[in-house]
């Protein structure tokens, strides 16, 4: 990937403040060409003020946006070629699917002809053939935002920009659209900024995610970093179920960290290095544990004692709450066997190579 690639759209310090109140505290991200990059974070963090700065639609006090390795500061939204969608479908109602699609390309006064096989090609992209002549309120849904993103991408455009537009979507359908959508931003190398605060949208989706708090970026990373190596507790947390057990560190020794906990020792797969007796917080995923069976012989494990203290049954797992200690850990049976739960006494082996562990004294325990 050349160099300019990698830097398709970068985002340097931003600042952005309304009155004393500062909604984007230094923001930098780069993203490149044809990657889909989600914003992720709860409400407020400042994630559609940093889409606003990249739009035009606002500008920064401080800090700098480039576009193609062009700075875009100062100019319109019209001369940036990043078309928005947002979680409204902005379509017009009293259009039909044909003239919404090509409602950009008339402005420009292009010629029908080219028009309509470009319209045609939009039609086939996203599985619209034969609703050209219907108007919105005749789609689904999930239609309609189809046509919202042909309408976006009709104009030949680089960049998308999607502020939660599954927002208005039901809990199936969203499925359904995000799975489309990313296969038409693969197919057609379209550079994506998704901004979502549901954390399974942007980890199924995305190529890359930063996680932001309070008009920071907390993490950037693959979804896998994301999930499994969270930069703190909060981003940990905020993508997904964790357990969280306070261990003291023993030794570092080729990329294995020694723990104590409860005066057991455990060694991780990670290469903190913390000093002896320094506090660190081991990061668990439910699914990074199992129940031992019965009669299984546990001595060459990582295990945990513990007693169930609840179940639930999910469909796809069996979660078990179950306490260790001072603390209840969440475990999911992803193969619960079929004469149902368990309960009492159980042994919890941990997966050591998913477990990962942060310093408390960085990581704010
Ligand atoms: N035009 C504005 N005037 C004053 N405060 C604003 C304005 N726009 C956004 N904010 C504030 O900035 C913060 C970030 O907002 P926003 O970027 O919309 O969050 P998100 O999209 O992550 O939910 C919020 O606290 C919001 O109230
Ligand atoms: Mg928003």
């Amino acid at each position: 990937m050349e160099h300019q690639d990698q830097k398709f759209i970068e985002f340097k310090n931003i600042v952005k403040r309304f009155d004393s109140f500062t909604a984007l505290d230094h923001v930098s991200l780069t993203i490149p060409k044809g990657k889909f990059v989600t914003l992720l974070g709860p409400s407020g963090c400042g994630k559609t003020t940093l889409m606003r700065q990249l739009a035009g639609f606002a500008e920064p006090e401080e800090g700098d946006i480039y576009i193609k390795g062009k700075r875009v500061n100062g100019l319109p939204p019209y001369k940036r070629n990043t078309p928005l969608v947002f979680q409204e479908y902005a379509l017009f109602p009293h259009m039909t699917v044909y003239e919404n699609i090509s409602y950009g390309l008339k402005l420009q006064k292009i010629p029908k002809s080219v028009i309509d096989s470009k319209v045609a090609e939009m039609l086939e992209m996203f599985n619209l053939l034969n609703l050209e002549k219907r108007f919105p309120k005749q789609l689904s849904g999930g239609q309609q935002q189809r046509v919202a993103f042909a309408r976006a991408l009709i104009m030949g455009q680089e960049i998308l920009l999607l502020d939660e537009p599954l927002s208005n979507l039901d809990a199936k359908l969203r499925v359904e659209v995000r799975t489309e959508l990313r296969m038409i931003q693969q197919k057609f190398n379209i550079t994506t900024i998704y901004v979502t605060h549901d954390q399974d949208e942007a980890l199924s989706m995305s190529d890359m995610i930063a996680v932001m708090r309070n008009g920071r970026i907390e993490q950037i990373g693959s979804p896998w970093e994301i999930y499994f190596r969270p930069a703190n507790p909060f981003v940990a947390n905020f993508v997904g179920v964790v357990n969280f057990l306070k261990a003291k560190a023993l030794k570092q020794e080729n990329g294995i960290l020694a723990v104590d906990y409860c005066g057991k020792r455990i060694g991780l797969h990670s290469n903190l290095e913390a000093t002896q007796g320094a506090n660190v917080l081991l990061v668990i995923r439910p699914e990074c544990m199992r129940i031992a069976g019965p009669e299984e012989d546990c001595n060459n494990e990582v295990f945990l004692e513990g007693t169930i203290e609840n179940y639930s049954f999910l469909g796809r797992v069996i979660r078990y709450w179950i306490r260790v200690d001072e603390e209840t850990l969440i475990l999911d049976d992803s193969n619960p066997d079929l004469s149902g739960s368990r309960n009492g006494k159980v042994r919890l082996i941990l997966d050591q190579k998913k477990i990962h562990v942060l310093d408390c004294e960085d990581a704010t325990c």
